[in-house]
Formats: structure tokens, sequence, C-alpha cells
């Protein structure tokens, strides 16, 4: 069973560099079990060949709309699609879609679908940034159409790329099919925040405390929760796996920096998920100059750093729901228990950091929910994605 199975995709292709791309994305959505159904623009075919994205799909790519034995190609493929993507967009079809022009196929399409729409515009940074680019793209997101905004970093031409107009990898555009692949549930809509990752305390201005955590728990249930429809709010410390696509990042380093960015979220949070590692102690007296290697300090006076959940507790919105985890090494539902009791949490995560495969770093986690009843709901050894999927249908439970 592969994870997009028979859904069908309009994959709709317009005439700009970065289409090149999109035959890699028609590759992973082939892949992920999608029937794609590829429509090019009349551009775009002086771009990339139709044989190409047929050879890729396995399924004939679409170029015309009034033609014999095409009438009713438009409707057809409109209404059999579960969603329609346009990556590359044109500045141009930015501007015929904001104006609901049909003179092509891929304009008909759009007109006689139900299907949710996303829509990758990628072009010159300048072009972008043009208001009346800008006003077309405000145009399709006032109709409802999902569009993914241009990254920054090098363009096809290598003199350009100051600013953004790069279309996100393909990689990323099919984390966005996925997500509007998925029925809408109880996160639809919700603002889900996660905390993920360690945080680093500074002894000095290049030394810091900190621990081993990868953030790849709180990744992914940033990643889950993203999929699950929420807007999702990521606080992340350094983290060694990429950020998931979707969520809004906020960088922190120190622990009291998460503390302000997770009080800031909270505000609009209808769930919080602290699966970060947040050092528990900080220097009591960083060093405002490198120490230096010859004159070492005899001893690392040390301070306990703020408590986050405990710190921003007056912060919560009433009904939020809250989510810890307790890592401990003896003792781990007694600890647990306690933990929820004493930061008010709706739900905590436990795990043994002595038990194999179990823990920070590596990629699976063996883990016990408790909620405030105190039934304890022991998982076995799972993918930490597994688990991030069982901590958050436990969410949608406790939302009110
Ligand atoms: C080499 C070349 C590259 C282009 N790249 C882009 C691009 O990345 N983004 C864009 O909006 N237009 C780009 N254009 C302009 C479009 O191809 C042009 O506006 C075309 O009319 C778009 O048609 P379509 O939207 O029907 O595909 C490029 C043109 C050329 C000649």
């Amino acid at each position: 069973m592969r994870p997009f199975d028979g859904a069908r995709v309009v994959l709709g292709v317009t005439g700009g560099i970065a289409s090149y791309k999109t035959v890699w994305l028609a590759r992973l959505l082939t892949q992920a079990g999608a029937e794609v159904d590829v429509v090019l623009s009349r551009s775009a075919r002086e771009f990339v060949g139709s044989i190409t994205f047929e050879a890729v799909t396995g399924r004939p790519a679409h170029t015309v709309l009034v033609a014999e034995g095409h009438a009713l190609d438009h409707i057809r493929l409109a209404k059999a699609a579960r969603v329609v993507v346009v990556a590359p967009a044109t500045a141009d079809f930015l501007a015929r879609a904001a104006h609901g022009h049909a003179d092509d196929l891929l304009g008909a399409i759009l007109l006689a679908t139900g299907a949710p729409v996303l829509v990758a515009p990628a072009m010159n940074d300048h072009m972008w940034a043009h208001p009346q680019v800008q006003a077309n793209a405000e145009r399709l997101r006032d109709l409802g159409y999902h569009v993914v905004a241009p990254g920054t970093g090098p363009l096809a031409s290598p003199t350009e790329g100051a600013g953004p107009g790069r279309m996100p990898e393909p990689e990323t555009l099919l984390a966005h099919v996925g997500r509007l692949l998925e029925p809408p549930g109880a996160l639809t809509g919700r603002h889900v925040v996660v905390t993920a990752g360690p945080t680093r305390e500074p002894v000095d201005p290049v030394r810091f405390l900190s621990n081993h955590s990868s953030g790849r728990m709180g990744v992914a249930v940033a990643a889950a929760a993203w999929r699950r429809g929420a807007d999702v709010t990521l606080v992340a410390g350094p983290l060694s796996v990429p950020a998931p696509a979707g969520a809004t990042v906020v960088r922190v380093g120190t622990t009291a920096e998460m503390a302000a960015a997770v009080r800031h979220a909270l505000a609009t949070a209808d769930a919080l998920v602290m699966a970060a590692a947040p050092a528990d102690f900080a220097a009591a007296a960083p060093a405002a100059h490198k120490l230096k290697k010859d004159r070492a300090p005899e001893a690392l006076v040390l301070a306990r750093t703020e408590d986050i959940l405990t710190a921003t507790a007056d912060a919560r919105r009433p009904g939020a729901v809250i989510v810890g985890f307790a890592l401990e090494t003896e003792r781990v539902l007694e600890g647990a228990r306690a933990k929820l009791a004493a930061k008010d949490l709706d739900l905590v995560v436990a795990n043994d950091a002595t038990e194999p495969g179990a823990g920070f770093g590596g990629e699976t986690n063996r883990v016990t929910l408790i909620a405030r009843d105190g039934v304890p709901q022991v998982l076995p050894l799972l993918s930490k994605e597994a688990v991030a999927e069982a901590i958050l249908d436990r969410v949608e439970a406790l939302l009110p």
C-alpha cells in the first residue's frame, strides 16, 4: 500500500525554467501511487517535452483544449482529480487564473474542478516582487487556492536570486499534495505549537552546554500535525534533521529564548507539544570573552534554567491541550505522573532513556502515554513518526 494509491492528480505545468523540476515531482507522485495526468501549457512544451512526462507517469500527457477527439478532456480530468497542482506557475499563468481565463486546457480544468488546487509560483525574484504578480497571487488565495510561497535561493539564471522566486523542491510539493489528500480531521485549521531539539547555553562566546537531542521527535510531530491540516509553529533549537514542510519555524538558541517563543505562540495555540530537550542548566556567569586554554577555570558554576512549561503556564488559552515529555532513567511512570500534575498537563509522553530504541537521537521510541485519568497507554517500539501519530490521535480526542 502506497500513500497516494489510486489518487488522481492533475499536474499542470506552465512555461518556466523550473519545469525541469516538475519531471521529478511527476515521478515522486507516481511512485507514491498517484495516477498523474500531466497538462502542459503551450509554452511549457518548449521547455520540457510531453513524452518525458508520459514516460515518467505511464499516462498520456495532455496539451490541447479545442481539438477533435478531445472535446471533453477538460471536464473528465477536472472531475477525476482529487488534487490539481500547478508547478511551476508562471507570472502569466497567475494573471490568467486570477481572472478566470479558460483559453487553454489547464485554465478550463481549474474552472471545472471541485478539487483543491495547489499553485507553486516560480520566476525571477523581481517578477515575483512586482505588485501586479503579488496582487494576482493574493486573488488566488482569496479564491481558496493553496499558493505555496517560492523560496529564496539560486534561480536558473546565475545572476539572479537575491529574493524569493525559486520553486520549492519537489519533495516539499509532494508533502503539500499529501496534506491536501488527507480528509479533514479535528486538527484542520487548529494552531499546533511544537518544540523540538536541544537548546544551547553559552559558557563563553564560542562554547556552550547542550545535550544529544536530534529534534527528530518534535519534527515528526510537527510534520504529522501539518499533514492533518493544522497550522504548525515549530519552535526549534539546533536540529540534526531537516525542518518539516509547511511549518512556520522559529529558531532559538537558549532555553530562555525557547520559553519566550513558546509564550508568544501560546497566545493563539490550540495545542502545545513540548518535544524539545531544553538545557536544564546554564553557566551561572557566562564569560564575555573566550576562556583561554591555558587558564581553564577550576570549576564551572551552573544555574537552573527556567522550566518552560511552568514559566509559560499563564499564557495558555483556556482549553488548550498541553503535552509534555518525561524522559526518565528510573521509576518512569511515577516520574511522568508527577510531572503531569506538577505542570498541569493534559498528556505526558513517558519514556525510559535506558531502554534500547527509546529516547534521544535514534529513529525509534518506546513510550507510554498518560492523560489526567492516569491510565497508561503502553505503545510498542515504534518509529518516531508512528509515535507522533499516536500522540496526535490523543491530542485530537482531548481538544474541546
Ligand atoms: C528562457 C525563459 C525562461 C522563462 N522562465 C520563466 C519563469 O521562470 N517564470 C515565469 O513566470 N515566466 C518565465 N518565462 C516567461 C514565460 O515563458 C512566458 O510568460 C509564457 O508566456 C508563459 O506561458 P504559460 O504561462 O502559458 O506557460 C520564461 C521565458 C523564457 C524565454
